[in-house]
């Protein structure tokens, strides 16, 4: 079966196993390499929350329109909601004027201008970045917070790590399980579900974009 086979697969498999070799690239990149090896500071930490910040902010800014949208509607719920949080971490790491000193870096911008064009003119693209991210932070996210409480000492799911904390999401595995539906049920033919999986990788490139930018301004020396 070839991988963009979308007869007998389902979406949330197809979606996930086209996206699996960019997963593995993102996970060992250099930086979450070094991030999840306890080798950076918490400066490195901090610079990579307000990456987050940016992405999420195109992600939720158009949120409350587009719940009335047939296809980007379902995924869009109030538990998975991550500014506030991301802005209670930026206000723990860098202090309260955290937003005097906000800066995107260039492949941050280009990222988040994709995930809002999408939020503004293609719902079917904007699911994708939705699954790309908040799936991933209800799965790899919590391996990143248990090292990052480790690393810098933040309390347990507390300031620093809210951004991984989803407060009102008890059950993550049958969280996960209902979004996967929600992707089986996705109201979209073959030929967008194939769009769909596309913007899905080119989500996956621009976060490796911006990992590999964050890895330039991080680098250890040898
Ligand atoms: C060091 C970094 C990372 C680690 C350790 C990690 C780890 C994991 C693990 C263990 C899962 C499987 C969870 C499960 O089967 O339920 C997962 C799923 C996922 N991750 Fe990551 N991940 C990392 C980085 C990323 C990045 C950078 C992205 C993209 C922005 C991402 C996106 C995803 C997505 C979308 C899923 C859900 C796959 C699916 O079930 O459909 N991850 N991750």
């Amino acid at each position: 079966m070839n991988a963009t086979d979308t007869s007998s697969t389902s979406f949330s498999t197809l979606i996930r196993t086209a996206s699996h070799e960019q997963h593995t690239q993102a996970e060992t990149s250099t930086f979450m390499s070094d991030l999840l090896g306890g080798r950076l500071g918490v400066e490195a930490y901090a610079r990579y929350t307000e990456q987050l910040w940016f992405v999420y902010e195109a992600l939720e800014a158009d949120a409350e329109r587009l719940t009335a949208d047939p296809v980007a509607g379902p995924f869009v719920r109030p538990e998975l909601l991550r500014s506030a949080a991301l802005e209670r971490d930026l206000a723990h790491l860098r202090g309260p004027d955290w937003r005097a000193t906000l800066t995107a870096l260039p492949a941050t911008r280009t990222y988040a201008a994709r995930v809002a064009e999408c939020a503004r003119e293609w719902p079917g693209g904007y699911v994708a970045h939705h699954y790309t991210r908040y799936l991933g932070d209800l799965s790899g996210g919590q391996i990143i917070r248990g090292r990052a409480e480790q690393t810098w000492g933040f309390a347990r799911k507390g300031d620093g790590v809210r951004f991984y904390t989803f407060e009102d999401i008890t059950n993550p595995a049958a969280f996960k399980r209902a979004y996967r539906e929600l992707l089986d049920a996705v109201r979209a033919d073959d030929l967008e579900r194939q769009r769909i999986v596309a913007e899905c990788k080119r989500a996956f490139a621009l976060n490796t974009a911006v990992l590999r930018a964050l890895g330039d301004e991080f680098r250890l020396s040898a």
